[in-house]
């Protein structure tokens, strides 16, 4: 059983930790509020759900999960993140997170900016490229039929292959797609955003195969 800490429980965190129940393992529910307004949500989830600080769940977690908006990267516990794990499903929108320069000119991708906060962190961008309801109904286990690939991109390789076994857990396969330099492939807007699960408007989404998401990153270009 694998500890996950989430930072931030929206959307993406509450889904990645649904799935992570599912699966077996054990959540640390965390966002900008505190714990009090999580208690529901944890009940909900079940016995292996909890409600903490973000320093809690930062601490607690095997693979810590930043799901924020881009805009509170300053604000995260970088401290209990050092040599750990960290899943990073953020996209940046400059129409709800302002205008970061480095963003805007391609210096940096949003990874390697949330890593400039958390810099003792092994980061792997995960997730970011499905939306949320998605993400719940595509997952299969692993030789089901239908079983969809997720882009993963990050420089440690042990990392990687945490967050590939996680992954796997509840109900994906991983494409390796290289590092954070690089993970501009995944971001807002390129091939593999979304579009290959299917269109928003149908909930239960459309599975992607690894040679669907392989191609997808293939054609990225900026
Ligand atoms: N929605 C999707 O389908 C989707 C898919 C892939 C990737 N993403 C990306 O994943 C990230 C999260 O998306 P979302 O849709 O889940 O957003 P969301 O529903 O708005 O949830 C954001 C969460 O972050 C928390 N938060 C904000 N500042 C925080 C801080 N300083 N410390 C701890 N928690 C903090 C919020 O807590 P409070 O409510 O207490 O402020 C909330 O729980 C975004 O970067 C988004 O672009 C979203």
């Amino acid at each position: 059983m694998t500890t996950v800490g989430l930072i931030g429980s929206g959307n993406i965190g509450i889904t990645v930790a649904q799935l992570a129940i599912e699966a077996g393992h054990q959540v640390v529910l965390s966002n900008s509020r505190g714990p009090g307004t999580l208690v529901n949500t944890a009940a909900k989830l079940g016995p292996r759900a909890f409600a903490a600080t973000s320093e809690q769940a930062a601490a607690a977690g095997d693979i810590v999960a930043i799901t924020v908006p881009v805009k509170a990267f300053a604000n995260l516990p970088a401290a209990p993140l050092a040599g750990k794990t960290v899943i990073d499903t953020c996209n940046y929108g400059p129409e709800r997170d302002g205008h970061i320069p480095e963003l805007d000119s391609n210096a940096l991708t949003s990874s390697e900016l949330l890593l400039r906060y958390i810099p003792d962190a092994m980061l792997v961008k995960a997730f970011n490229n499905i939306f949320y309801k998605h993400l719940l109904s595509l997952a299969r286990p692993a030789g089901a039929a239908g079983r969809s690939f997720l882009p993963i991109a990050g420089d440690s390789p042990q990392a990687k292959a945490a967050v590939t076994e996680f992954i796997d857990s509840i109900g994906y396969g991983v494409v390796d797609a290289g590092g954070l330099a690089g993970s501009w492939r995944q971001a807002t807007g390129t091939p593999v955003w979304g579009t290959p699960y299917g269109p928003y408007s149908d909930e239960k989404g459309r599975p992607a195969g690894e040679d669907a998401v392989r191609a997808a990153l293939a054609a990225a270009a900026r």
